[in-house]
């Protein structure tokens, strides 16, 4: 299959992909958080294709992006609580919510659990086309399954070539991780942290709680909230280990590691943060953004995963504090990293 790419600017870009959508087929999209890989979220046989094409385990939920709001109304069974103030604060944008399913919701969407996600995206081009689609989307992240999920289009283009029919092309995502997902099924449970974070979340609602595998891979005979959790997620084909520690501690730490993998005969790339980039001496590195703003750092964490595995066997990445976003981007750095990491005192 010839994969064509259509910049979103071009007039004819949404038409031609809602005109596959209709059709059963896949589309992969911008988002602000991610690029997904869409297809028509009613029609089963068409989700089954987004397993098909990313290698996905079917037991891994997907979820429905609206256009509108009202419209996520008709994918749930009832209310959720807490919805419409949640909605009404941040949506558009990257909060997903977790709700008993309406009947009409295929099975292969919500891969037989009795919820669906549902999403409204911030990002004109993808809204655009749900709506000339006329159906909600079912979208993943548009890699492939356990890849790091893609930020540019390059990026979809590099794992979904020869898979996908079209490509929409909106430039790089603003966020750079997935959307925050929130379960409203019981009490109000984050599974996956993102832009939207749990101070955010607790201004509106009040303290949420979060899943236990957010920050630690699932203990044996655990049962998971999100089946997402249980995956080796977000690897480059490098090792990633991570440090956490204060700056000048941290990159002595790395430093060492750099030498000793170096003197292995490995190649070895290091990803580092603005306050401990002078505590690294000659070594090269690769800059993620500054620990003041861990948004920059979920903004660049995958496109800077994926540049570095193209010249490096062990990848060494400094971690940095949870507060804020900094949830989100240590939640993807650990899971990239298989949860090899390193506190230091
Ligand atoms: O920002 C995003 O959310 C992106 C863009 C494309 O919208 N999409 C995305 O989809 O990240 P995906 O499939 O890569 O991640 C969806 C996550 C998975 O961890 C999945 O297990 C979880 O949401 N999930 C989906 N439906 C669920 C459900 N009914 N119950 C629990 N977890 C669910
Ligand atoms: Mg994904």
């Amino acid at each position: 299959m010839k994969t064509s790419v259509l910049s979103t600017q071009d007039t004819q870009a949404v038409p031609t992909g809602a005109q596959l959508i209709r059709a059963g087929g896949l589309v992969a999209f911008p988002t602000e958080t991610v690029y997904g890989l869409g297809a028509d979220g009613l029609n089963g046989a068409a989700v089954d294709r987004i397993f098909a094409a990313k290698g996905r385990p079917n037991d891994n939920p997907l979820i429905l992006h609206v256009a509108e709001k009202q419209d996520a109304f008709s994918l749930w069974d009832g209310e959720p609580p807490y919805a419409r103030a949640l909605m009404d604060t941040f949506w558009p944008g990257p909060l997903t919510l977790i709700y008993r399913r309406a009947p009409i919701v295929p099975d292969q969407v919500t891969a037989g659990l009795d919820t669906v996600a549902v999403r409204m995206p911030d990002s004109a081009a993808a809204r655009a086309l749900i709506a000339a689609s006329g159906v909600p989307i079912a979208a993943p992240s548009a890699n492939l399954s356990g890849k790091p999920s893609p930020t540019t289009a390059q990026h979809v283009l590099d794992d979904m070539d020869g898979r996908i029919p079209l490509i929409l092309d909106g430039g790089p995502c603003r966020y750079g991780v997935e959307s925050t997902v929130l379960s409203l099924a019981g009490a109000p449970t984050i599974l996956r942290p993102g832009a939207v974070t749990p101070e955010m979340l607790a201004a509106v609602i009040g303290e949420v709680a979060l899943a236990p595998s957010i920050l630690s891979p699932l203990k044996a005979g655990e049962t998971v909230a999100s089946p997402g959790m249980k995956y080796k997620h977000y690897a480059p084909n490098a090792q990633v280990l991570v440090v956490v520690g204060e700056p000048k501690a941290a990159a002595a730490r790395i430093s060492a590691l750099y030498d000793q993998f170096a003197g292995a005969g490995k190649r070895v790339r290091i990803a580092a943060t603005a306050e401990a980039a002078p505590f690294y001496g000659s070594r090269s590195i690769a800059l993620l953004g500054t620990r003041q703003d861990p948004t920059t750092l979920c903004s660049r964490l995958f496109g800077l995963l994926r540049e570095l595995d193209r010249e490096a066997d062990v990848i060494l990445c400094e971690g940095v504090g949870t507060a804020g976003t900094g949830l989100a981007f240590m939640n993807r750095l650990l899971r990239s990293a298989g949860f090899h990491v390193e506190y230091l005192p």
